[in-house]
C-alpha cells in the first residue's frame, strides 16, 4: 500500500468550523481555541478570514482574535483573503499564510464571492503576487469539487483546470474542497488522479465535509494515492454559509485516531485535542461530532468511576 509516512493536518476549525455558527463567540474564546489547538500539536491552523462582515459575521473579529494570541509552540496561522483589502489585513496581523478561494462551480462562485470563476482568478492574481512578494505562503481552495448545491455533479476536468490556474498564479498548495460532503471514495480517487495530472500530488490537500459520513473513507482512499495533507476541524465543527445542508468538516480527532491507528505520524496529542473539542463544544452548547472523541471521553469517564 502506498501510504505517506507522515501526514500534515491543517486545522480549519477556527475558520471553516466557526464561520457557520449562529452563536457569536467572544474573541477570548476564539483565541483560547487556537492556542489550545496549537498546544495539542497542530502546527497549521486556519485562524479566521478577512471577508465581508455582513456576509460572514462570525469572522468579523479575526483581527482582534489574532492580536490576542499567545502561542507557546511554532504554529503557522492562515487566513482567508478574498481580495487585496483582505491581504492588507493579513499582512498587518502577521500571519504566515493566506488562502484564496475559488470554486469548481459557476453558481457557487457567484453565491459565495459574487463573481464568476474567471473573475475570481483575475481578482486573485494581484493578491497572490503581493502575498508571495511579502514572503507569505498562499493556499488555493477549490470548493464543490465533488458536487455543488446548485449545479449537482462537477466534472473532475473542471476542477483540474481551476487547480492548474491557481497553481500558475503562485499558490503553493491546492485544497480540494468537498464542500457539500457528497463525495464517495472512488469518486474522490478519480478526482485526485485527474487533478494530479496537472498539479503535483505533493501540492494537493483534501478537504472533506462529512455530511454523508464518507469523509474518513474518502481521506483514506486519497492517502492510498499518496496525498499527505488533510484538512479537518476539531469536534467536526463547520459548514459553509453558501452550501445549504452541508455539515461540518471531518473531525480532527477522528482523523488523528485513524492515522495513528494506521501507524502514520501526526504529531498531535489526541487526548489534549479531545479536551479542546470538549471545550469548544461546551462553548457552543452542543455535543462534539467526533465519534472518536465521544468514545474516548466515555471510556475515560468509565475508568474514573471505576477507580
Ligand atoms: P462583493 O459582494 O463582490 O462586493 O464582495 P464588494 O467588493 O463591493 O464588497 C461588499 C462588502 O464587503 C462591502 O461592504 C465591502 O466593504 C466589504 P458594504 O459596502 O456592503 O458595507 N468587503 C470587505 N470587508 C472586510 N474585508 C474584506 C472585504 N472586501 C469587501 N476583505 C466578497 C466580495 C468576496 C468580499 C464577499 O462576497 C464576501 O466577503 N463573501 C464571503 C465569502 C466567504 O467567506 N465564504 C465562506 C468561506 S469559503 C468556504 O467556506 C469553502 C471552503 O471551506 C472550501 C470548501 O469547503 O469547499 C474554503
Ligand atoms: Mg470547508
Amino acid at each position: 500500500m502506498n501510504l505517506p509516512e507522515r501526514v500534515r493536518i491543517v486545522e480549519v476549525g477556527p475558520r471553516d468550523g466557526l464561520q457557520s455558527e449562529t452563536a457569536l463567540l467572544s474573541v477570548e474564546t476564539k483565541a483560547t481555541l487556537i492556542e489550545r489547538l496549537a498546544a495539542a500539536g497542530l502546527r497549521e491552523i486556519e485562524a479566521g478570514s478577512f471577508v465581508s462582515p455582513k456576509r460572514v459575521p462570525q469572522m468579523a473579529s479575526t483581527r482582534e482574535t489574532l492580536a490576542r494570541l499567545r502561542l507557546s509552540s511554532p504554529t503557522r496561522l492562515s487566513v482567508l483573503t478574498p481580495n487585496l483589502r483582505g491581504l492588507e489585513e493579513a499582512l498587518a496581523s502577521g500571519v504566515g499564510e493566506i488562502a484564496v478561494f475559488a470554486a469548481a462551480s459557476e453558481t457557487f462562485s457567484q453565491e459565495n464571492i459574487a463573481c464568476s470563476i474567471a473573475e475570481s482568478l483575475e481578482r486573485y492574481a494581484p493578491v497572490v503576487e503581493a502575498a508571495c512578494a511579502a514572503g507569505l505562503r498562499v493556499r488555493g481552495y477549490i470548493s464543490c469539487v465533488l458536487g455543488c448545491p446548485y449545479e449537482g455533479e462537477i466534472a473532475p476536468r473542471q476542477v483540474a483546470s481551476v487547480a492548474r490556474d491557481l497553481t500558475a498564479l503562485g499558490c503553493h498548495e491546492i485544497s480540494l474542497g468537498d464542500t457539500l460532503g457528497v463525495g464517495t471514495p472512488l469518486k474522490a480517487r478519480r478526482l485526485v488522479e485527474e487533478v494530479a495530472a496537472d498539479v503535483p500530488l505533493r501540492h494537493l490537500a483534501v478537504h472533506f465535509h462529512d455530511t454523508y459520513g464518507q469523509a474518513l473513507a474518502n481521506i483514506f482512499a486519497c492517502l492510498e494515492l499518496g496525498v499527505a495533507i488533510v484538512d479537518s476541524s476539531v469536534a467536526g465543527l463547520g459548514g459553509c454559509p453558501y452550501a445549504p445542508g452541508s455539515s461540518g468538516n471531518v473531525a480532527t480527532e477522528d482523523v488523528v485516531y485513524m492515522l495513528e491507528g494506521c501507524g502514520l505520524e501526526t504529531g498531535v496529542d489526541l487526548f489534549a485535542l479531545i479536551d479542546v473539542g470538549k471545550f469548544i463544544s461546551e462553548r457552543l452548547g452542543r455535543e462534539s461530532r467526533s465519534r472518536a472523541a465521544r468514545a474516548l471521553l466515555a471510556k475515560r469517564a468509565r475508568a474514573s468511576r471505576a477507580s
